[in-house]
Formats: structure tokens, C-alpha cells, sequence
């Protein structure tokens, strides 16, 4: 765990959300090593990640790494992070990636940025995969925020009929389009029961190219918190709250 005063020393004139995003980037960049390909996700909180991965690569590290957006990827080189097309490779070391909520089972939901495919390809393409999060992501049931879908807009009415017959409200994000031009749908389901079958039954309409459900990528949760970055390792019953390390639930809104 970093060292609370070294937090708080950091991060004094920051907003609290962003200073425990910053918290967690930071954690996490420490464990990217030398000589990895690194899958970096796409979010404010991965903007963090990609400054402190500048200044180790800037202090001597040597990494390839690969963007889940072309945001990233242009923040990512301009700061001096050596980035390279995935598409001739077929997997990355380590990903490393924020959430828009996650569980004490690393179940996530993903997609708020809208990188949700590329997001997706490269979680699934990780040998290992960092979660990273403030403390208003936790939660102990996925569902408060909706589920985004990338989609083929051909068939944009067809899906939003199929998520209405699982239980769900699509609203198309508007104004939005993904990096491969498609359109997202955010699905409000209310708090998700049976997860699993829900990502098993959205990945099944045609026409939806990914679900924001990342259910088993997550390997590893660092969350920032305003007494420093708490690692999970293990998934726990998803139903508890989180703790840290001296034990006390983390808070799971800000
Ligand atoms: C982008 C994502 C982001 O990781 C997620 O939305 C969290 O974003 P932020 O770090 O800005 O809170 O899934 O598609």
C-alpha cells in the first residue's frame, strides 16, 4: 500500500474522486516490468495510469504497449510510451484498465468511455488484468449504472427490441460513436440477478459486437482511497463489501 501521506501530499488540491483514481493508476503502474506489452484501457482513470507509466518509461523502463482507444493511444505516445497497433498481435502481458462499477468477484461493467470493443479484445487478450478504481465503483450488486452495448447500427432497432425482451431499457447513447464508428446502447436492467446469464444472452443478438459485462477478465482490483491503493487478489462473495487491508469496508460511494 502506498503511504497515506504521500497520497494526501500528492493529490491536495485534487478533487477526492480524482486524487483515489490517481492513488489506484499509480499502484498499478508499479507493477508493470520490464520488457512487458502492456494493454492500457481508456478513462480518466487510465489517463493517470499513462502519466506515471510515462515517467517510468522516461526513468528507464522498457515496455511495448498497446491502446484500447485512439485517445489513449495518442496521449500514450505524446508522452513518450512506445505504442503499437494490436492488430498483428494476439495477446498483451498485462492489461490495466478502469470501471464504470466492479464487485469483490471482479465482475465489471465497462464501456462508459465507450472503448468498449477494443476494451474487450484486450481484457480478453491479457495474460493478466489490473482493475483500477475509486471507491465510488464498488459495489455489491452490478446494475446501478447501465450496460453498454456496442453495436451495428443496421440493426439498432432489432437489438433495442431484444433488450427490451430480457428485461431491459436501451437508449442509445446520442452523439456517441465507438473508434470503429459504431453506435452504444446503455441498458438499464436495474440490479443484475443472474450476470452471467444476462452477458451470455446479449453477446447472442446479432448485431451486438460486445456488452460492457467484463464477468471474468479481471484478475486483480487496485481501488484508490483516500488512506492509499488497496489491492484485491482474490475474489470474494460478491454480496460483501470490500475491505481494506486493516479490515474496515470500503466505502462504496463517494
Ligand atoms: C471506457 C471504460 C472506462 O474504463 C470506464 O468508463 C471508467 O472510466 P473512468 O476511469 O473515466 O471513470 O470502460 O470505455
Amino acid at each position: 500500500m502506498i503511504a497515506p501521506s504521500l497520497v494526501l501530499q500528492q493529490a491536495e488540491h485534487m478533487p477526492r474522486q480524482d486524487a483515489e483514481k490517481r492513488c489506484a493508476a499509480r499502484a498499478a503502474a508499479e507493477r508493470v516490468e520490464d520488457g512487458m506489452l502492456v494493454g492500457i484501457g481508456t478513462g480518466t482513470t487510465v489517463a493517470f495510469l499513462i502519466d506515471a507509466l510515462a515517467e517510468r518509461v522516461a526513468g528507464g523502463l522498457s515496455i511495448r504497449a498497446v491502446g484500447t482507444s485512439i485517445a489513449t493511444e495518442t496521449y500514450a505516445r505524446a508522452l513518450g510510451i512506445p505504442i503499437e497497433p494490436f492488430a498483428p498481435l494476439a495477446s498483451v502481458d498485462l492489461a490495466i484498465d478502469g470501471v464504470d462499477e466492479i464487485d469483490g468477484a471482479f465482475r465489471a461493467i465497462k464501456g462508459g468511455g465507450a472503448a468498449l470493443l477494443r476494451e474487450k479484445v484486450i481484457a480478453q487478450a491479457a495474460t493478466r488484468m489490473i482493475a483500477i478504481a475509486d471507491s465510488s465503483k464498488l459495489v455489491t450488486a452490478l446494475g446501478a449504472q447501465p450496460v453498454p452495448l456496442e453495436i451495428l447500427d443496421f440493426a439498432r432497432g432489432f437489438v433495442m427490441a431484444r433488450v427490451a425482451a430480457l428485461g431491459g431499457e436501451a437508449k442509445l447513447r446520442v452523439g456517441a460513436l465507438t473508434d470503429q464508428g459504431n453506435p452504444l446502447l446503455d441498458c438499464h436492467f436495474g440490479a443484475i440477478e443472474d450476470a452471467e446469464r444476462l452477458g451470455a444472452e446479449l453477446q447472442a443478438i446479432p448485431g451486438v459486437f460486445a456488452h460492457g459485462l467484463f464477468l471474468s477478465e479481471v484478475d486483480a482490483l487496485c481501488v484508490g482511497t483516500n488512506d492509499g491503493a488497496h489491492w484485491h487478489e482474490a475474489r470474494v462473495d460478491p454480496k460483501l463489501p470490500l475491505r481494506s487491508d486493516n479490515g474496515a469496508i470500503l466505502e462504496t460511494k463517494l
